[in-house]
């Protein structure tokens, strides 16, 4: 099979290398991809929001097989643009893309379909939305109805910083159209848990979960970032919290999704907050997680393009998704300054120390290359994985692993994985 894959990120080169271990693989081709991905994949310069370009290279190239890394272009409609013309793509359609494009959207859905979630308000008048915020409960979540990078979410603990926040996402238009309108949700407390699942539009098939660390700095600090580390398994999404979710979230979901005439198909990425009456659900995405990739994937034990054509051809229900019984972690290393401003360019050391290494991954986020050297090129550079026996041998292997690699302005968070020490 020849396949393309849409991103060029540290998801992208997780899934690039995932279906590089497919024997059904032929030829692989990554837009726009970046240095660690031309590793495994031919990349090519089509940026992801160019849905025409892309398409027309699938048809001339002879793609069998689309898959859909980042939300943009998946929210823009680049699977109706495939599909028209004739290309098998991986990822929903514009119309069930939805329900991450827009938040008063699935908080509808959610609550037609009596899905657990946060209490919530949709306004389309910031006057209205200060009038409501003078009588509320704080802390309160503000969320920009549309994508906004994952910084669209305002926790503010008082009337003051929601007044403000309310003027910096509608009329001020922050995070642009995506503050058009405006959710106010009731503040959740709990562990957060991501869960991605397989759709094919009817069987919702879920993968090992993870946890994300969204904040910049150590102790869950500073500005919300797209993810700083990941674990996974989490050891808090227990079998009774899966049986929960599984009896009230996932498969209803899916079914609301049918019945409102948005099939589904591609990954659902299901944030939940463990809260102390039972999961909830944060948030909805369209695509894999972006670092969750990065450890899910690499404990899949599944051929990852059987598992696509299986979503694809309505036929998941034959597959029975498999992963090993290990653990894996995620450390992000950036450049310092992330998410704010930040300098690049700068040579990175040490990705040879990677090679022949079965449990250690450098997936690349932010690099490119320049001569003979690959430089850092973004705010997330790396993602340095590592699987072991268990999280703890995991973790250390991580950031022993982070280690090598050595580059000016190198950042990261020391505290990935923190949780485990609690249980
Ligand atoms: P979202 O993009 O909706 O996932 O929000 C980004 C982050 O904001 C989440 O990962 C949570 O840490 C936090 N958050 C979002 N909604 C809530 C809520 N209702 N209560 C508490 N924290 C929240
Ligand atoms: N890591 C969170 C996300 O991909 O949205």
């Amino acid at each position: 099979m020849k396949v393309l894959i849409i991103g060029g990120g540290g998801r992208e080169h997780a899934i690039a290398r995932k279906v590089a271990l497919s024997p059904k693989l032929s030829r692989l081709y990554c837009a726009p991809g970046n240095a660690g991905i031309a590793e495994c994949a031919q990349c090519v310069a089509i940026p992801v929001n160019e849905h025409e370009k892309l398409a027309d290279f699938a048809v001339k190239e002879g793609i069998d097989l689309t898959i859909v890394g980042p939300d943009d272009p998946l929210v823009a409609g680049v699977v109706d643009v495939f599909e028209e013309k004739g290309l098998r793509v991986f990822g929903p359609r514009k119309n069930a893309a939805i329900i991450e494009g827009s938040k008063a959207f699935s908080k509808e859905l959610m609550k037609k379909y009596q899905i657990p979630t946060a209490t919530y308000e949709t306004f389309e008048n910031s006057k209205e939305a200060i009038e409501y915020l003078k009588n509320s409960n704080y802390p309160i979540v503000l969320k920009a109805d549309g994508l906004a990078l994952g910084k669209g979410v305002l926790i503010c603990t008082h009337f003051d910083e929601a007044a403000d926040g309310v003027k910096a996402i509608m009329e001020d238009k922050q995070f642009g159209a995506a503050g058009d309108r405006l959710v106010v949700e009731e503040f959740m407390t709990g562990r957060e848990v991501s869960v991605l699942a397989f759709c094919d539009g009817s069987h919702i098939v879920t993968m090992t979960s993870a946890q994300d660390h969204k904040r910049a700095k150590d102790g869950d600090e500073g500005l919300n970032t797209g993810g700083m580390g990941t674990f996974s398994p989490s050891p808090f999404y227990t079998g009774e919290v899966d049986e929960f979710c599984r009896k009230y979230i996932y498969q209803q979901t899916l079914d609301a999704m049918k019945a409102e005439g948005r099939e589904f198909k591609g990954i659902l990425f299901v944030g939940l907050m463990l809260t102390k009456e039972g999961p909830k659900v944060l948030e909805y995405n369209a695509r894999f997680g972006d670092p969750e990739a990065q450890v899910v994937l690499p404990r899949m034990k599944n051929d990852l393009l059987e598992v696509c054509e299986a979503c694809i051809d309505g036929q998941l229900d034959k597959i029975d998704l498999e992963f090993e019984d290990n653990a894996a972690v995620c450390v992000i290393l950036a450049s310092e300054g992330y998410p704010e401003h930040y300098e690049k360019g700068f040579v990175i050391h040490g990705l040879d120390a990677f090679k022949g290494k079965d449990n250690y991954y450098a997936f690349h986020a932010g690099t490119k290359l320049s001569g003979n050297d690959i430089v850092t090129n973004g705010g997330r550079v790396l993602g340095v994985t590592a699987k072991g026996k268990d999280l703890k041998e995991a973790r250390n292997r991580a950031y022993e692993a982070a280690g090598w690699i050595g580059y000016d302005n190198k950042y990261m968070r020391k505290d990935i994985g923190k949780a485990i020490d609690e249980i």
